[in-house]
């Protein structure tokens, strides 16, 4: 695997300083009250979700295959409305919010997708440097930051590569690199580390760290428990059939109400 050695960690320069504090939301990024989600017309996928994110957390979601893990993080990203309940994202209420909007709100968010969704016609570096473009970053100014970046995912030598040529561990890699390039402010990872060795996922949770240490609030799905413990500070959220449990006592963070 071609690392570049002694690299600098890519997200240290060359990215946009756009940071919105998230004001009159109390320190919590996201909020969940009795959110509850259906597919059709069977029981309910998600039930009963009240629970808050503060903001610049960093935060592991586990639980079983089918407990529900991407449809609650589809929930964040604003791919998916619940059928009931009130979801409150950066302060603003976006299950009433014209769609119109969802875009914007949506270039705040970082998202690795458990299935990739890598761009097909665009190369491995077009793939990364689309945050950048889309958030109106000069030409001249991508080259930097979308190479560091390659190489720090182990990339540099596939910047020209289509996805369709890729591994599935290094269509991860490429995915994981664009959703971290444009320091988002809040990241949501669906098991982005399903298809690396360890040493890699050691090295793509490293990034996560440091872009957490950066100020973006962090939801990452894993079944990995290695993973887990290599950042101390996290909380662990955990969903089983539908419903979110709290080992940690992250989701008792204020302003739930709850605790008044
Ligand atoms: N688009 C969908 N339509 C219908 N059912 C779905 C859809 N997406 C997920 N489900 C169902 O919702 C449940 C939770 O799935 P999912 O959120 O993918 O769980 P996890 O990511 O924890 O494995 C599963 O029973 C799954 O079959
Ligand atoms: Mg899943």
């Amino acid at each position: 695997m071609v690392y570049a050695p002694g690299a600098a960690m890519p997200l240290s320069r060359g990215a946009p300083e756009r940071w919105r504090r998230v004001l009159g939301t109390g320190g919590s990024i996201v909020q969940f009250d009795n959110v509850g989600l259906r597919y059709g017309t069977g029981a309910e996928t998600l039930s009963d979700l009240s629970f808050s994110l503060r903001e610049g957390g960093f935060y592991f979601l586990t639980g079983p295959s089918g407990a529900g893990k991407t449809s609650l993080l589809r929930l964040l990203y604003l791919a998916q409305r619940p059928s009931r309940g009130l979801i409150r994202l950066f302060g603003e209420d976006i299950v009433t919010m014209p769609r119109r909007r969802l875009p914007g709100f949506r270039r705040r968010i970082g998202v690795v997708f458990q299935d990739f969704r890598l761009v097909p016609h665009l190369s491995a570096y077009d793939n990364v440097a689309l945050p950048l473009r889309v958030a109106g970053v000069e030409e001249r100014d991508l080259a930097g930051p979308v190479g560091e970046m390659l190489s720090w995912v182990g990339l540099g030598h596939r910047a020209s590569a289509r996805p369709a040529t890729l591994s599935g561990g290094e269509q991860q890699r490429v995915a994981i690199a664009r959703a971290v390039i444009a320091r988002p402010e809040l990241l949501v990872a669906d098991e982005p580390t399903g298809n690396v060795d360890p040493e890699m996922a050691k090295r793509l949770l490293h990034l996560f760290d440091s872009l957490n240490n950066l100020g973006t609030t962090v939801v990452v799905a894993t079944h990995d428990l290695h993973l887990i413990s290599s950042i101390g500070r996290a909380d662990m959220l955990r969903l089983d059939r539908g419903e979110l449990l709290d080992p940690t006592g992250a989701l008792r963070h204020p302003p739930r109400r709850a605790e008044a």
